[in-house]
Order: C-alpha cells, then sequence, then structure tokens
C-alpha cells in the first residue's frame, strides 16, 4: 500500500500518541448497553469495523464484550499502541493502517461500524456510503463521542472557557457555536442519545488528555506546554488533593 497519504491523515494524532493513550479516558459501560439495545446486535460475536481506532480505547472495549473488532487509523504512532496493547488478548483483531473513507474492508462483512470520536475527520458522504457497503443488511452504524459536560460544574465551564481565550483552534463546549459533529444528518437515524456519567481522575492524567487534543496538537511545542502549565497551576489550586470529578456525557448516534 502507498502510505504517503495515510501519513498525512495520521500527522495530528501521531503527534500526541502518548498523550492520548494515557490520558484518554474510555467509554461508560451504558454506552456498550445502549448500542446493543438501539441496534439489535449483540456484541458477543458481532463482526465490528472500528473506523479512528487510533490506540485502540474503543477497540479493547468491544474486544473485551466478545467483538471480532477490525480497527481501521491511517496514523502509524496510534495503531502502534493499538497493537502493542492488543497482543494476547482474545477474540482475535486486525488492525489495519486505512482510510475510513474507503475501508480496507470487503463488501457485506459487518454487522457493526463504529466511530469513535473520529467520524468529524472523515468525509461525511463517503464515510457513511462506505459504511454501508461493508455492513450486512441488518447492521448498523454508530458515532460516539466521549465529552466533558462543562455546564454541570462551574470549575469545567472556567477551564474551558480558559482555553477557548488561549489556544486558538480550541473547538468545544465554550464556543458558542459548537455542536456535535452532524452524524445524524447523514444516514437514517434509528436514535440519539446523551449517556451522562463521571470520570474520576488525577490531575496530571487530565493534563494528559488536554494535551492529546488536536486543537493542543496544532500548538507550538512550548506555546502547548505553557498553556498546560497553567491549567495545572489553577487545577492544583483548587483541586489540592489532586483529583478531579469531571462531569461527562457521551453523544451517541445509531442509524442505518
Ligand atoms: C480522536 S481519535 C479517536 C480514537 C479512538 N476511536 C477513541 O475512541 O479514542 C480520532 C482518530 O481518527 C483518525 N482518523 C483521522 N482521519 C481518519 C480517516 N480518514 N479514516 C480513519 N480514521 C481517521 C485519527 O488518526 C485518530 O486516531
Amino acid at each position: 500500500m502507498n502510505i504517503g497519504p495515510m501519513r498525512e491523515l495520521g500527522g495530528v494524532f501521531d503527534r500526541v500518541a502518548d498523550a492520548y493513550e494515557a490520558g484518554r479516558p474510555g467509554y461508560p459501560d451504558e454506552m456498550f448497553r445502549a448500542v446493543c439495545e438501539l441496534t439489535g446486535v449483540d456484541l458477543d460475536g458481532a463482526t465490528t469495523i472500528d473506523v479512528g481506532a487510533g490506540t485502540g480505547i474503543l477497540t479493547r472495549a468491544l474486544r473485551a464484550r466478545g467483538s471480532q473488532v477490525v480497527a481501521v487509523d491511517p496514523a502509524a504512532a496510534m495503531l502502534s499502541r493499538l497493537r502493542a496493547r492488543s497482543d494476547g488478548g482474545p477474540p482475535p483483531v486486525a488492525a489495519v493502517q486505512g482510510d475510513g473513507n474507503a475501508l480496507p474492508v470487503a463488501d457485506g462483512v459487518a454487522d457493526l461500524v463504529m466511530y469513535g470520536q473520529s467520524w468529524h475527520w472523515l468525509d461525511p458522504a463517503a464515510s457513511v456510503a462506505e459504511a454501508r457497503r461493508v455492513l450486512r443488511p441488518q447492521g448498523a452504524i454508530v458515532g460516539c463521542w466521549n465529552l466533558h459536560h462543562a455546564a454541570q460544574a462551574a470549575w469545567l465551564a472556567a477551564y474551558e472557557a480558559r482555553l477557548a481565550a488561549e489556544v486558538p483552534a480550541y473547538w468545544g463546549p465554550a464556543v458558542e457555536e459548537w455542536a456535535v459533529p452532524p452524524i445524524a444528518a447523514a444516514f437514517e437515524v434509528i436514535a440519539e442519545r446523551w449517556l451522562p456519567w463521571t470520570r474520576l481522575v488525577g490531575i496530571e492524567d487530565f493534563l494528559l488528555d488536554l494535551r492529546s487534543h488536536s486543537y493542543m496538537a496544532a500548538l507550538p511545542p512550548g506555546t502547548a506546554d505553557a498553556v498546560v502549565e497553567r491549567r495545572r497551576a489553577e487545577l492544583r489550586a483548587e483541586f489540592p488533593e489532586g483529583v478531579l470529578s469531571v462531569p461527562m456525557r457521551v453523544y451517541l448516534a445509531v442509524g442505518r
């Protein structure tokens, strides 16, 4: 395969792969229950294409629930973390460097095509056409995003507002026009859900999560370090015990 274009596609996240692997949260159990209930697909034994699989946060959760997962991502450094942590665990997983707009998967083989915080990086029409091509007739498309629920805590809203003021490419709840990616407009919607949960996390892991965002990866390294240092000082002053209770919510969209 000519991986030149893949390297370009993978560029942003490859720069922050270690922070991504260490800092990003997993998805709550409730999300997987909702996926089964809304799609009618039992994850145990299902063939699932995890598009934009990254370091494998969603891949591992699907494997733990019995899915046969094909993980696809253009970012070599992200996939290398996924491969390193997937070894030895049942059931088998294939991890393929590829583009979600041209899936390296045969027609009609999948029960689910899932995008874990990745669909917004893809072409809205080509990605969904590809998902439909690889799905079995009863298969379903699932998009999910694990998001800060800033309106639920004043400290979190203030934290997001400071990022919005300091980071030019910031995109999140502190921006007035911010909205979830319009995946529900791209396919025939079965259901949309908002699933609240709480993340208990140490300040240093929370700051690694911050570093793993594409808007931080776009900053010159020294500037990113300074932004993180300011957030560290503020969070340590406000939470001297070093642990944060972060209101989160998953946006889940399921369709055909
Ligand atoms: C925010 S990460 C999500 C990783 C993982 N799914 C998760 O739930 O944490 C977005 C991923 O989408 C990938 N991506 C970007 N463009 C893509 C494309 N055209 N096809 C497939 N994946 C893509 C990036 O390389 C990155 O690993």
